[in-house]
């Protein structure tokens, strides 16, 4: 993955690109909008005009001297309700959020199309996937649109109200796919206790977030606990696994060794590890946006 050249654009069939990096921010195509975001890993110069960035409809920008927390500055009127964009057989619903985040994670497009896969290779084979820290939903999309029995997990009902959406506007509303909105640890310790356990288990922790009750997830210190949980509710032959972060020092050797250290299925089958990243059409550079870690069985 990490050596993808923009000839071989894992982007393809997704009506978003990454139009240009450089100087700390990024310029994105969402469907027929255009966006300027902070991009504090984008540390070289912009490829494309002045011009061409003074397309964009909306600044986001950390409020000074910070790296979360921040605002949008609009510079046209957008629809209330966001707009639909497509990628291979699914529909995204987007809009600019609070967060600065448009709905969608782009960097994670390739595991997009690796859950498909995976499902895929086992020739409809019915398996459960729990999507973990599930946000708007598009791995559950994936995994679902491909077969499998989904329970998405996240403890904002904002984001899983906006998965469900995106459910539906894919024409895959009667797939089984159950949404939890609860503290992800507690949920995982309660079906540990209930004797539920998963063949697939899809992961992308924050570094920070609050349960629905203000449970603190807190990377540093949580993730060992985390990851116990998983091993708790493995199946007997779990099928794959796929752990994300964007966590800085968070690499993708240390995700293996988590999954190394505590899951035990893990012991054999194959790893595939690398960084996350969206191809920059303009300069060819792919910018980087985090780690994976992906396990198989077979
Ligand atoms: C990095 S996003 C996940 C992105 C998603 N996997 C994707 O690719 O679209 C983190 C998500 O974790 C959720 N979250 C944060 N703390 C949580 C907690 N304690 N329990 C459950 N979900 C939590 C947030 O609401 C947010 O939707």
């Amino acid at each position: 993955m990490s050596n993808s050249s923009p000839q071989n654009n894992p982007l393809e069939d997704f009506e978003y690109q990454l139009l240009d990096t450089g100087s700390f921010q990024k310029l994105e195509q969402f469907g027929p909008h255009r966006f300027t975001r902070p991009a504090p890993q984008a540390i070289w110069p912009k490829s494309l005009s002045k011009e061409e960035w003074k397309k964009s409809e909306g600044e986001y920008n950390y409020f000074k001297g910070k790296e979360t927390g921040g605002e949008w500055k609009l510079f046209k009127k957008l629809p209330q309700d966001g707009w639909e964009i497509k990628f291979h057989n699914l529909t995204f619903k987007v809009q600019p959020t609070g967060f600065g985040h448009i709905g969608l994670f782009p960097e994670q497009a390739l595991n997009w199309l690796w859950i498909m896969d995976r499902l895929k290779q086992l020739n409809g084979k019915k398996i459960k996937v729990l999507n973990v820290f599930g946000y708007t939903g598009a791995s559950t999309l994936a995994a679902a649109s491909a077969g499998a029995e989904v329970t998405h997990i996240d403890a904002s009902k904002g984001s899983v109200t906006w998965a469900k959406k995106n459910l539906e506007l894919s024409g895959l509303a009667e797939k089984p796919v159950r949404w939890i909105v609860d503290d992800a640890m507690k949920y995982m310790q309660r079906e540990h206790r209930r004797g539920n356990k998963y063949d697939a288990i899809i992961m992308d922790p924050p570094s920070f977030g609050r349960g629905p009750k203000g449970e603190v997830w807190n990377i540093e210190n949580k993730l060992s606990e985390f990851m116990e949980a998983c091993q708790n509710i493995l199946s007997d032959s779990p099928e794959f696994l796929l752990f994300t972060t964007h966590s800085p020092g968070f690499s993708a050797l240390t995700l293996k060794n988590m999954m190394l250290t505590y899951l035990s299925p893990c012991q054999t089958g194959k790893f595939e590890t690398g960084e996350m990243f969206i191809p920059d059409v303009s300069s060819g550079l792919n910018l980087p946006n985090g780690f994976y870690a992906r396990w198989v069985a077979h």
